[in-house]
């Protein structure tokens, strides 16, 4: 947690003046309001692209609650993120039948592919890294998804391959 936390502080430095004076704009809307912690994180969210401490400081101070609070309201919710997100999303299955069919290796793949672990995202930008149950898809599993694509029957093997689709396609490929 806060080697995450530092990473994302690191990141902050490229933030504008501008952009707090708007994440205040809408603070001073919403604070003694129902869900102004949450409402405020969301909007933060919109303006950065993510939540590094700083900015979960700077929500913190304006509702005037607990730093704490607002950390914990964060990591609770799955649609807030601490570290930014890359261009590219990966996903990849951890359901059982994926899980028995090899997903666990494909996920390792992965991970040594892009360098970092699942909830990372790459120090490029272009992919972050996640995992889920199932994506009702088992009769394909393995599965990894990649943005909005299902890919089917995914090995290790087939793993450098299909990140290098997504890479391509930023040069202009197809995949
Ligand atoms: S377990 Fe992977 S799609 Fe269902």
């Amino acid at each position: 947690m806060e080697n995450v936390q530092n990473k994302a502080v690191a990141e902050a430095d490229e933030f504008t003046p501008e952009q707090f004076a708007e994440l205040d704009k809408w603070i001073a809307q919403y604070k003694g309001k129902t869900g102004s912690v949450i409402r405020a994180l969301n909007k933060a969210q919109e303006i950065f692209g993510y939540l590094p401490r700083e900015v979960q400081d700077r929500v913190a101070k304006g509702i005037g609650r607990p730093l704490s609070e607002v950390y914990g309201i964060v990591t609770f919710y799955s649609f807030f993120n601490v570290v930014p997100k890359g261009k590219h999303s990966v996903c990849a299955c951890m359901g059982t039948a994926c899980y028995v069919r090899g997903g666990q290796q494909v996920l390792d793949d992965l991970k040594k592919e892009l360098g970092i672990e699942v909830g990372g995202t790459t120090a490029d930008r272009e992919f972050s890294l996640g995992s889920v149950r199932c994506m009702g898809a088992c009769a394909l599993a393995p599965v990894v998804r990649v943005d909005e694509d299902v890919h089917r029957q995914v090995t290790p093997k087939k793993v450098k391959e299909l990140l290098g689709k997504y890479s391509n396609k930023c040069a202009g490929g197809d995949k």
